[in-house]
C-alpha cells in the first residue's frame, strides 16, 4: 500500500515537472549556447557602445572629447533648416508607446503619467524659452544624447534611425512651443 502511494506520488512529482518546462527544444539550446551568443554580441559591438560597455558606461575623462566628437559629427539637421516643426505631430510621436515613448523615461506629458527614468521636462519650453541655442541643444540632444550625455539609456533617435530629423523638430517643437499641449495643459499627476 505505501510502495503505491509512493509510486503515485512520484508520478505526480513528474507530471508537475513536464508541465513546468516551459521552453520548447529550440528555446533550451538557445539558452544553453547564450554564453557563445552573449560573447558574440559583445564582439561584435560598435566601437561606441563597446566603449561604454567596457567601463560600464562611465568613460575615463581623457577618453571624453574624442567621444563626444564622434558623437556630435553623427547628428544631421531637417532640410529645411528649421529646428522647431509641428508640435502637434511631435505630441503624436512622444505620446506613442510605440513610436518615441518619451514618455515612459520623462514627466510632463499632458497624456500619460511620466516616468522618472530621466528628468522631468514639465513646462520645458516655458522654462528654457525658444531661443536658436535651446532649439539645437534640444535638438540634439534627441537626435544622439550621447553628445551630451556619453553612454546614457536615452534612446538615440536621430543616430540609430528610430526618427527623422523633421520628425525630431517635430518632437523639439511639442517641447518648446509656448502654444504646445505640453506648455498649456498641466502635466498628468502635477497638482
Ligand atoms: C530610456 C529612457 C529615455 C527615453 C525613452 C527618453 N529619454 Fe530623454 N533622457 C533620459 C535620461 C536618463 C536623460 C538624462 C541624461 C543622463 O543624465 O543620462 C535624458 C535627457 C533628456 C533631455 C535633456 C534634459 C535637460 O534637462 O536638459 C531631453 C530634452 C530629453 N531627454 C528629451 C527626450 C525626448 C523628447 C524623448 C523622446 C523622443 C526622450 N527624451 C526619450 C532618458 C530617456
Amino acid at each position: 500500500m505505501k510502495k503505491a502511494a509512493f509510486a503515485l506520488l512520484l508520478l505526480g512529482l513528474l507530471a508537475l515537472a513536464l508541465a513546468q518546462r516551459y521552453f520548447g527544444d529550440q528555446e533550451l539550446e538557445q539558452i544553453k549556447t547564450a554564453g557563445k551568443a552573449y560573447a558574440e554580441v559583445f564582439i561584435n559591438q560598435r566601437p561606441d557602445q563597446a566603449l561604454c560597455s567596457l567601463h560600464k558606461n562611465r568613460l575615463p575623462a581623457d577618453l571624453l572629447p574624442k567621444f563626444l566628437e564622434e558623437q556630435r559629427a553623427q547628428i544631421k539637421y531637417p532640410q529645411s533648416g528649421k529646428l522647431m516643426g509641428d508640435w502637434r505631430k511631435g505630441g503624436a510621436i512622444f505620446n506613442n508607446l510605440q513610436r518615441a515613448n518619451c514618455f515612459s523615461c520623462h514627466y510632463g506629458s499632458p497624456v500619460h503619467l511620466g516616468g522618472d527614468v530621466g528628468p522631468s521636462l514639465e513646462k520645458y519650453g516655458l522654462k528654457r524659452g525658444q531661443s536658436e541655442a535651446i532649439q539645437r541643444y534640444t535638438y540634439e540632444v534627441i537626435y544622439n544624447a550621447w553628445a551630451y550625455f556619453p553612454c546614457t539609456v536615452m534612446y538615440r533617435f536621430g543616430a540609430q534611425g528610430l526618427l527623422t530629423p523633421e520628425e525630431i523638430a517635430d518632437v523639439v517643437a511639442y517641447l518648446l512651443d509656448p502654444e504646445s499641449d505640453f506648455n498649456t495643459k498641466p502635466a498628468v499627476g502635477s497638482r
